[in-house]
């Protein structure tokens, strides 16, 4: 049995962060309910037995993790609601929500009872057995959207690598005479859907991919929201899947508009091909809508999705129509873990909560609250370009990169996300954030906006 043991060799050697100066402006401070030490001081009341335990994990981590992520300077301890708080004692606004996970936020009480319920009932079982929760999340998704059935996956990609498969099969059953039916795919300019080799394929940021080469072959990148180009390209007999986020969230929040999703709709109906919606990252409620594409009145064949499902319990689902299920037999795909009782459970609190159209307009009304204060409050820089999205999925476009807003941020007590080229912020709050809240996170954005000139 192998234990980690990080050992505080000098628990009051100063962290990291706190090397730099870590300062809050007096309106950060009264918004996040920072301790201060006397009256008019940004000094913080930090705890003083935790000071250094920041910088022993991040040098830990840095010899026993493969270096896949650069990370923020930041050892996360504890959460609730739309407050995250690190080992030593900071508190931080969160509006990144574990990448468009926590809609909930953090430690929402419905969730909690619902997985310390489950998990002490019946945490996993072998999808060689039926489990009642698995079979109630499916009833709910189905009911709720154009779907006849689902697939349980455990993330985003493997949604996706589920729909590429389906797509796949579903070309080979339908057209059981065709000596090479079609199964190539067409996807978008700064589309993301995983990292595994299948979606990696699928993903167009060039260097997500090249180091990984050969990726799956078959796949043709074309303009987002070009209609005349993508026209071209969707043909009978080749096109499997054309796979699209109808709002893309890591390419930089960009949405599509109706008369092109319209289009992919019918130009994969006349060419046999399957429309493919990955909603992984703009689904369940993000954009005041519980279907991203409700929006357009436009409806897929496949959907995936993931992020927010189980309410940051790893998940993610296909759903499919009828036509689609119709093609795929026993045996054509599983997962040993997909589907559990623990992680069903959980996304049906999730769900209950996200898809009242009494949450889903209140997202809506936050979401428009929120970009009109960010236009007063930004919309003067000459560095913002453009702030776009809908509902609480908001992009601000910059002239340059992102990082240093994002890093004067994080030093204020606020965790936005960079996306795009990394010259676009990237906002998907909890869904329960209050309008105090976005009052707060868009002062200390206006506050730290001067950082880009330096
Ligand atoms: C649109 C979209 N699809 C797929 C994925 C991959 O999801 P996961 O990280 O859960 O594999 C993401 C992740 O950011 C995403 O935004």
């Amino acid at each position: 049995m192998s234990s980690i043991h990080i050992r505080l060799h000098n628990p009051l050697t100063p962290p990291l962060n706190l090397r730099r100066p870590f300062r809050r402006s007096s309106f950060a401070t009264a918004c996040l309910n920072v301790e201060v030490e006397a009256e008019n001081s940004n000094a913080l009341r930090l705890d003083s037995s935790k000071l250094g335990l920041a910088k022993e994990v991040m040098e830990a981590e840095a010899k026993v993790l493969v270096g896949t992520y650069a990370r923020a300077p930041v050892v996360l301890a504890s959460g609730k609601g739309c407050k995250l708080y690190d080992v030593e004692g900071r508190e931080y606004l969160d509006l990144s929500s574990g990448i468009a996970v926590n809609s909930l936020g953090h430690g929402d009480e419905d969730w909690l009872k619902a997985v310390v319920e489950q998990a002490s009932t019946l945490t996993h079982v072998s999808n060689m057995y039926y489990s009642i929760p698995q079979i109630e999340l499916a009833n709910r998704l189905v009911a709720a959207s154009f779907a006849d059935r689902v697939f349980f996956s455990n993330s985003g990609t493997e949604a996706n690598e589920a729909a590429i498969k389906f797509a796949r099969k579903f070309q080979r059953h339908s057209n059981p005479d065709a000596k090479e039916p079609a199964t190539e795919f067409i996807c978008f300019s700064n589309c993301f859907h995983g990292r595994t080799m299948g979606a990696l394929a699928l993903t167009s940021k060039e260097h997500y991919r090249s180091p990984f080469e050969p990726v799956m072959p078959g796949v043709t990148f074309v303009e987002y929201g070009n209609i005349q180009a993508t026209k071209e390209l969707i043909q009978r007999g080749k096109t499997a899947a054309v796979f699209v986020e109808p709002i893309q969230g890591e390419g930089g929040i960009y949405s599509a508009t109706k008369e092109f999703l319209q289009f992919l709709r019918s130009a994969c109906d006349d060419a046999g091909a399957l429309l493919v919606f990955d909603e992984v990252q703009c689904g369940l409620g993000r954009t005041g809508y519980l279907w991203a594409h409700e929006a357009y009145g436009v409806f897929p064949d496949i959907m995936t999705l993931a992020k927010p499902l189980a309410g940051g319990l790893p998940i993610g689902a296909v759903l499919v129509t009828e036509r689609v299920a119709s093609a795929i037999n026993y045996g054509d795909h599983g997962s040993t873990f997909a589907g559990s009782p623990l992680v069903c459970n959980a996304a049906l609190a999730v769900l209950n909560k996200i898809s009242k159209p009494s949450f889903l307009a209140s997202v809506s009304k936050k979401g428009l609250y929120f970009k009109e204060i960010l236009k007063q409050k930004l919309g003067g820089s000459s560095h913002v370009r453009e702030i776009r999205g809908f509902g609480l999925i908001i992009g601000i476009d910059l002239d340059l990169p992102a990082t240093p807003l994002v890093d004067a941020c994080r030093n204020s007590g606020l965790l936005v996300l960079t996306a795009g080229k990394g010259n676009v912020v990237r906002i998907v709050p909890p869904l329960i954030i209050t309008e105090q809240e976005l009052d707060c996170a868009a002062e200390i954005l206006s506050q730290a906006l001067p950082v880009l000139d330096s």
